[in-house]
């Protein structure tokens, strides 16, 4: 009981300390005013009976996410997740003059309760490359990765870490080709780089030099950091070249494999943006179109491999169904939403997080009511499967910008400080799942005497 009083009061704390960055955070719900206002007596009172306790407590609650059953837990506590997108952190962390970005999207997202951000740990034989060819590393962006990751521990963000990427983005597959081409090898395709043994050993060996790093900030081995939150094996893999699926199984079976071996500490994550294939086909009408079966990718049987931890599904009406922004989008943000929590529920017994999702301000038709409507759907979808004990573990916006860093905009950055009404809708979802993450036991699961003091503070207004 005393740890379960010391952590609501940490949590009332922030919130307070949230309040008075971003007074308009909140200001869109009466309600969340008055519990606020509770709060803060609360942590009055409390601060003068506990003392410096809480600050004890939160260097003990930086613990390894771990996973019971279909639930994120940290401590034995749940672990709802608000987060965020910023893909290129490590770029800007290499050069003193972005340095200061890094820092400061950190500190925004804090201010709005988020708590995990996903982001790129691959550079591969590009601009200011990490990997600047097969095992070769560039140490000053490896101080700059090391950077991110000990800053993110400032502001209590917890990172999913990606290893490599579909897209030629940053390198991707393609490089990896390219890198086999060079030492003589006789690749045709991309998708090479799931099934040929030189290049997954470049890949692997990857996998090893970044799990293996020892941060030179804060002497911590990353395999050990409890910072990362997860590794993910690559950004939104996809197999064109083989639409069975064998060939993408076959890849994740094994690297998957490979960094639990190395790591089995952390969580693992593929990194898939969550079509149904051959191995579901009841499932296909879910699938935002009829391509989308064909990438080679399989929602449930990738997610069965062993050693894959939750499940990942992004979420692109615009690109996906039709780039003018129609109302239609927001039944199938719903039903995909509904579907992919379902079958994390059912078949996988896992945690999923809906980690990209987003709209894009080039899109015809788009206004940021309608980017407000569509992160609200996104979020009330998340609370209904909270409330529920269900699987539906967080969300992650893509993307979340400082101020000034228009020039890596791909029409999807939300820069919070310019944005008061998104803001506030962000503010909201960590405030609510931070009452579950600090109110519930995962031991008592939901049926814990505090629920109906959750659903008082939480559902009083329905979004
Ligand atoms: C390269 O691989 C392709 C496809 O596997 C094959 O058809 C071709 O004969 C190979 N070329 C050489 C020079 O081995
Ligand atoms: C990291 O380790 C080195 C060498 O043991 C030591 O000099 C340094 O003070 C340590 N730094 C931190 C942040 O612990
Ligand atoms: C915003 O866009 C949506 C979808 O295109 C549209 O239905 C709505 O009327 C627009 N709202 C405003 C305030 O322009
Ligand atoms: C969440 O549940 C409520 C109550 O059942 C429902 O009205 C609402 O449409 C649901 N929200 C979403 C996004 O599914």
């Amino acid at each position: 009981m005393e740890k379960f009083g010391i952590c609501i009061i940490y949590l009332f704390l922030l919130l307070v300390l949230n309040k008075q960055l971003y007074s308009n955070a909140f200001s869109s719900s009466m309600m969340d005013e008055e519990a606020l206002e509770e709060g803060h007596n609360n942590v009055e009172k409390s601060i003068t009976d506990h003392g410096s306790d809480m600050w004890d407590l939160e260097d003990d609650e930086w613990q390894m996410v771990q996973k019971k059953g279909n639930q994120f837990v940290v401590n034995d506590q749940p672990f709802y997740v608000n987060g965020f997108n910023t893909y290129w952190l490590m770029v800007f962390a290499a050069d003193e003059s972005t340095r200061g970005k890094v820092t400061e999207v950190f500190k925004q997202a804090s201010s709005v309760g988020m708590t995990v951000c996903r982001t790129w740990a691959f550079n591969d034989g590009q601009w200011k490359a990490l990997q600047k060819s097969p095992s070769v590393y560039d140490e000053d962006v490896f101080k700059a990765l090391d950077f991110v990751v000990s800053e993110a521990k400032k502001y209590k963000i917890r990172l999913i870490l990606s290893l490599a990427n579909n897209w030629e983005a940053y390198g991707g597959k393609a490089q990896y080709v390219k890198w086999g081409k060079d030492a003589g090898l006789n690749l045709t395709i991309d998708d090479d780089f799931f099934s040929h043994p030189t290049l997954r050993s470049y890949y692997k060996s990857h996998v090893k030099t970044v799990l293996n790093r020892v941060n030179t900030l804060t002497n911590i081995t990353y395999k050990e950091d409890p910072t990362i939150f997860a590794w993910e094996l690559m950004n939104e893999p996809r197999c064109t070249s083989d639409s069975t699926g064998d060939k993408l199984q076959d890849w994740i079976q094994e690297m998957a494999f490979h960094v639990k071996k190395i790591d089995p500490k952390h969580l693992v994550e593929v990194g898939l943006e969550g079509f149904y294939g051959p191995s579901t086909p009841q499932r296909l009408q879910f699938n935002p179109n009829t391509y989308a079966q064909q990438v080679g990718t399989d929602f449930i049987r990738n997610h069965q491999v062993l050693g894959v931890d939750f499940a990942s599904v992004h979420m692109y009406a615009d690109s996906w169904i039709s780039t003018q922004i129609a109302d239609t989008h927001l039944p199938f943000v719903k039903s995909w939403m509904e579907a992919h929590i379902e079958d994390a529920e059912k078949y996988l017994g896992m945690p999923v997080i809906f980690s990209e999702f987003g709209i894009s301000s080039k899109d015809p038709g788009y206004n940021s009511t309608y980017r407000d409507t569509l992160i609200n759907t996104v979020y009330s979808s998340i609370l209904n499967s909270t409330k529920k004990g269900g699987s539906g573990a967080g969300s992650l916006l893509w993307q979340v910008f400082p101020e000034g860093t228009d020039n890596m905009d791909d029409g999807y950055a939300i820069v919070l400080s310019k944005s008061p009404s998104t803001s506030s809708i962000v503010s909201l979802q960590s405030y609510r799942l931070g009452l579950f993450n600090s109110l519930c036991s995962s031991k008592c699961q939901w049926s814990c005497k505090k629920k109906k003091m959750l659903d008082k503070i939480l559902y009083h207004d329905e979004l």
